[in-house]
């Protein structure tokens, strides 16, 4: 049987580890062809990836020279790139607003939402001449309820569903979707940026009583990115386990 994305290329930014590396294993598996833009690409290496990506590439997403380089160098080797999964993010400190350190919210601002502006900005000239693009932007239920002690991170994952609606009203026309996921709390290396109380509690937020699994994130993103997704742009996918109200 044909796999769904046979033929297809994808970009998976913040692949290395995580709910991006998972993302990345998942459209492998579906028949793409992935490269992964990391920033920590060598301290983490392709060696727990369990699959040869296409392409590796050292990017700070929130650095518009490094984006573009690492774009003109995937498609080198890629020709043309038909996916572009914009996962790379941080969490930032926990602290209250009026602790937060000013250095953090600019960087958690850089890496969470301006990165996502970035790479989605670099690839898209060559998605609108070529009247087809997937675009999957990693949002986080932080973005749609808030929450207390991570405003830096919760105001740029809501401005990645207010940027996710923009450009995909903007594309509409296009052939090109944009959408973006909002997963509640998953056990990554993410967890080392975040106090026990806050893990905690975040967790007592989900009626089904568990995290989501970074597997479970990637068969979303996966649907999303692949060709039964026909209709749908603009929308952020909820994957809570319930907690989500709208
Ligand atoms: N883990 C969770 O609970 C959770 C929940 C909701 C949303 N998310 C989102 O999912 C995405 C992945 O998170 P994760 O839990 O897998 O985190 P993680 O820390 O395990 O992995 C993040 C990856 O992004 C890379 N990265 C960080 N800064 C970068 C930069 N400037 N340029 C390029 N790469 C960079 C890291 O090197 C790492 O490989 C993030 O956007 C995160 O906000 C995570």
């Amino acid at each position: 049987m044909q796999k769904p994305l046979a033929g297809k290329t994808a970009i998976v930014t913040g692949g290395a580890r995580g709910i991006g590396r998972a993302i990345a294993h998942r459209l492998h598996d579906d028949g793409a062809e992935v490269a992964i833009w990391d920033i920590g690409i060598h301290a983490h290496s392709a060696e727990g990836l369990d699959f040869t990506p296409r392409h590796l590439n050292v990017v700070d997403v929130a650095d518009l020279p490094s984006v573009e380089a690492a774009y003109i160098e995937t498609k080198s080797v890629m020709r043309s790139i038909d996916i572009l999964i914009n996962n790379a993010g941080i969490n930032g400190p926990v602290e209250p607003v009026q602790d937060y350190p000013i250095d953090a919210w600019h960087k958690v601002l850089a890496v969470d939402l301006t990165g996502v502006f970035y790479c989605t900005r670099t690839v898209l000239k060559d998605f609108i001449d070529r009247g087809s693009g997937r675009i999957v932007n990693i949002s986080s239920m932080a973005g749609k309820e808030g929450m207390p002690g991570i405003a830096a991170y919760a105001a740029a994952k809501a401005g990645v569903i207010g940027f996710t609606k923009s450009v995909a009203r903007e594309l509409a026309s296009t052939g090109v979707l944009v959408n973006a996921v909002a997963p509640v709390i998953a056990e990554t290396d993410l967890f080392n940026e975040m106090t026990p109380e806050h893990i905690s509690s975040a967790m007592a937020r989900i009626p089904m009583g568990r995290p989501v699994t970074v597997e479970e994130v990637a068969a979303l993103v996966g649907w999303i990115a692949g060709p039964d997704c026909t209709f749908s742009t603009g929308f952020t996918f909820d994957i809570s386990g319930g907690r989500a109200t709208y």
